[in-house]
C-alpha cells in the first residue's frame, strides 16, 4: 500500500469545500496511511466530526484544551507523530494566519509547532483568492517552506466562476503521496509513449494490440512524482491521466511518431513504452468495407516508422530508454533490440504474459550486462526504474536545446 506507515495529521478549515475530504480520508486510509483529523471550529458547521472519526477510524480534535491527551497538549504531540500535516480545505482565513504564524486554537499552534512537512490544499471565492492580501499570503508560506497544492478554476459554490475551488480529492491525493517521494528528477523533461496504437482499416475497424497502457502511465506518474516535467504520448487506453503529467492523446503509429518527434527538442530523457504497431495498411477505406460474398477484403501493409530508432539516431539524441515485450529468449531477444535500436538501456519482459496484468517482472539489458529485477506491482516497478533510469540519465548532457 502507497502510504502503509505514514502518519498524517489532516486539518479541515471552515468552507463547503469540507465536503470532498470524507473522501480524500477515505483515499488515504486506502492507501494504508493513519490520519489523525483536527477541525476548526468553522469546519464542524460543515461537516461533522463524527463523520470524519467515522471515516478516519480516530477520535477527532478540535479544541486545544482537549483533555484526552495525558500531557494536555495536544498542539505538540499530533505534530510530533505526523510526517505530514495537510490543511484541507484550508481557507483564506487560515493561510493569513500561516503567513503570519498565529494560532489561536489547536490546529493553527500544531501548524507553528510542527516540524514536518506541511502541505496546504485552497479553497475560497474567486474574489478572496484573487485579493492582493490573499496573494501575499500565499507567497508568503509558500517562500516558507510550505506546499501550495491548487486550487483549481471553475464553478464554485457560490455560483460565481474563476480560480479558487479546492482540487479534487482523487488529485489532493496525488500531490500528497507525490510529497513523499525522494524528487531523483527534480525539473528534468521526460518523454514517454504509452499503450497500444490503433492502425484504421476503414472507419471502423482497425488493427490494434492488447498492450494496456499500465506500464507506461505509471513510469509517467513516478517520473511526476520524482520532481520530472513530464510530457505522454499515450495511445488509445482508458486510463487516468496522472496528477501533474502533460497527456497528448494520439492514435496510430504515425501520430504518435509526429507527436514524439515534435516534443523530443525538449526532452532530456525519452521512455519508448508504447507497443507500436509495426504496421499499417497503405491506405484505409474511406467508407464502411461491406461484406459480399464474391471477394474477401484484402490489405496492402506498408511499414510504420520506429519511434525509438528515429530519436535514438538523432544527432544529439535525449537519453533513450526501451521496452521489450517478447514472448520467448527474452535474453537473446532483449540485448538484440537494444543494439538495433541504438539505446544506452533496454527494458524486456514476457509482454503477451503480463498485458493488462498489475505486476510485471523484468530485465535491463545494457552495454555492461544484465539485471533482472523481482516481480513487483506495476506502480513499484515503476518507482524502481524511474531510480535505475535517473541514475543513468547524465543530467543537462546530450540536450538538443
Ligand atoms: N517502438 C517504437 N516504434 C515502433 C516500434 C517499436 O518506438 N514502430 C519501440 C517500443 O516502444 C519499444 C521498443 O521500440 O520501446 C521495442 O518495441 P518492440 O515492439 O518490442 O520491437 P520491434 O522493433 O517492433 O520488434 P519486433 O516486433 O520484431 O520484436
Amino acid at each position: 500500500m502507497e502510504l502503509a506507515g505514514k502518519h498524517l495529521v489532516l486539518g479541515l478549515t471552515g468552507g463547503i469545500a469540507c465536503y470532498k475530504i470524507a473522501e480524500l480520508t477515505r483515499l488515504l486510509v486506502k492507501a494504508g496511511a493513519t490520519v489523525q483529523v483536527v477541525m476548526t471550529e468553522a469546519a464542524t458547521q460543515f461537516i461533522t466530526p463524527v463523520t470524519m472519526q467515522a471515516l478516519s477510524g480516530r477520535p477527532v480534535y478540535v479544541s486545544q484544551w482537549d483533555a484526552r491527551m495525558p500531557n494536555n497538549m495536544p498542539h505538540i504531540d499530533l505534530s510530533r507523530e505526523a510526517h505530514a500535516i495537510v490543511i484541507a480545505p484550508a481557507s483564506t482565513d487560515f493561510i493569513a494566519k500561516l503567513a503570519h504564524g498565529m494560532c489561536d486554537d489547536l490546529l493553527s499552534t500544531l501548524c507553528v509547532a510542527r516540524d514536518c512537512p506541511l502541505l496546504v490544499v485552497p479553497a475560497m471565492n474567486r474574489q478572496m483568492w484573487q485579493n492582493p492580501a490573499t496573494q501575499r499570503n500565499v507567497a508568503q508560506i509558500r517562500a516558507d517552506g510550505v506546499e501550495v497544492l491548487g486550487p483549481d478554476s471553475g464553478s464554485q459554490a457560490c455560483g460565481e466562476v474563476g480560480d479558487g475551488r479546492m482540487i479534487e480529492p482523487e488529485a489532493a491525493f496525488e500531490a500528497i503521496c507525490a510529497s513523499f517521494q525522494p524528487k531523483i528528477l527534480r525539473g528534468r523533461r521526460v518523454l514517454i509513449t504509452a499503450g497500444p496504437t490503433f492502425e484504421p482499416l476503414d472507419p471502423v475497424r482497425g488493427l490494434t494490440n492488447r498492450s494496456s497502457g499500465k506500464m507506461g502511465f505509471a513510469l509517467a506518474r513516478a517520473a511526476a512524482q520524482a520532481g520530472a516535467d513530464v510530457h505522454l504520448v499515450a495511445g488509445p487506453v482508458s486510463l487516468p491521466t496522472p496528477w501533474g503529467v502533460y497527456r497528448e492523446d494520439v492514435q496510430t503509429a504515425q501520430q504518435m511518431h509526429d507527436a514524439v518527434m515534435q516534443a523530443t527538442p525538449d526532452a532530456e530523457i525519452f521512455i519508448a513504452v508504447a507497443a507500436v504497431a509495426d504496421w499499417r495498411v497503405d491506405h484505409a477505406r474511406e467508407h464502411k468495407i461491406k461484406k459480399s460474398s464474391d471477394a474477401l477484403p484484402a490489405f496492402n501493409f506498408i511499414e510504420n516508422p520506429d519511434i525509438l530508432a528515429s530519436v535514438a539516431n538523432l544527432p544529439n539524441p535525449p537519453y533513450c530508454v526501451g521496452f521489450a515485450a517478447e514472448s520467448g529468449d527474452l535474453d537473446l531477444h532483449g540485448e538484440e533490440k537494444r543494439r538495433r535500436k541504438n539505446v544506452p538501456l533496454l527494458i524486456g519482459n514476457l509482454g503477451p504474459l503480463t498485458f493488462g496484468r498489475d505486476d510485471n517482472e523484468v530485465v535491463l539489458f545494457e552495454a555492461s550486462g544484465r539485471t533482472p529485477l523481482p516481480r513487483a506491482d506495476k506502480q513499484s516497478l515503476a518507482r524502481t526504474l524511474i531510480a535505475e533510469i535517473a541514475k543513468r540519465a547524465p543530467s543537462g548532457g546530450s540536450l538538443l536545446s
